[in-house]
């Protein structure tokens, strides 16, 4: 999101008039970033700061896009009884706008993870129509080989009969290390392939999906908004406006 007017944002919720909004900031009961709100022409980034109307915090931002790091030992879902969700890390504001992570990656992979409320979004980018291209990292026990590259590229079909698309295999260094390329998302995918090879992976670590590459500034558990460009990439990806 970009920088905008008070009064804007908060009619964009349709929960008060102009009139009311106007009245609402003179009487001091609009508070922004720890103090309140001085005119109506103020402007303030919501995807940054939280608005608050009497104490409570008002979404106006129409989505948010998150950018984040997943480290190991998380779940990737927005609720779970018995095991630390990746909403976790989150700020509580974040939490209660609903979001949810676009697709899944393992409680023990690591890397990038997009999370938004912007269910038509999520929908594109994870259709295999679409054919959103996510690459990871992984480490294997074992050596891979161009007989791997070949097997991958061609499309491989599981025992349980699971039909995999063409992926691509760079192999790195002495074969123990790889770059998968997946246009799908199936459940533990990456791992029931490669062990498919008789290489199980011993390490797992998603870098981009689509344009969107994980942020190198990124520690484990941190994360960041993704930029308008950013954002915009992935809407043109997904043919959302
Ligand atoms: N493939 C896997 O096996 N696990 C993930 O977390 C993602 C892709």
């Amino acid at each position: 999101m970009a920088l905008e007017r008070v009064d804007k944002l908060l009619a964009s919720t349709g929960r008060w008039s102009r009139r009311e909004i106007k009245d609402l900031i003179r009487q001091g009961r609009v508070w922004a970033a720890g103090r309140p709100v001085a005119r109506p022409e103020e402007k303030w980034d919501p995807a940054e700061v939280e608005l608050q109307v009497d104490g409570q915090g008002v979404d106006c931002a129409p989505h948010v896009y998150v950018m984040l790091h997943k480290p190991a030992g998380l779940v990737s879902a927005t609720q779970d009884s018995r095991q630390a969700t990746v909403l976790s890390l989150l700020p509580e504001h974040l939490q209660r706008r609903g979001l949810f992570p676009v697709g899944r990656l393992d409680k023990d992979t690591t890397g990038l993870l997009l999370l938004t409320d912007d269910g038509p979004l999520a929908h594109a980018l994870l259709s295999p129509r679409k054919h959103v291209d996510k690459v990871y990292y992984a480490r294997v026990d074992g050596a891979l080989d161009r007989t791997d590259v070949e097997a991958l590229a061609a499309g491989m079909v599981l025992e349980d009969g699971l039909h995999c698309l063409p992926a691509g295999l760079e192999v790195l260094g002495d074969g123990s290390e790889c770059r998968v390329t997946l246009r799908e998302g199936k459940y533990h995918q990456v791992k029931r392939m490669l062990a498919a090879r008789g290489k199980p992976v011993v390490a797992l670590h998603r870098l981009s999906m689509g344009p969107l590459a994980l942020d190198g500034g990124l520690a484990p558990g941190n994360w960041r908004f993704l930029t308008e460009r950013e954002t915009a990439q992935l809407k043109s990806l997904g043919g959302c406006p």
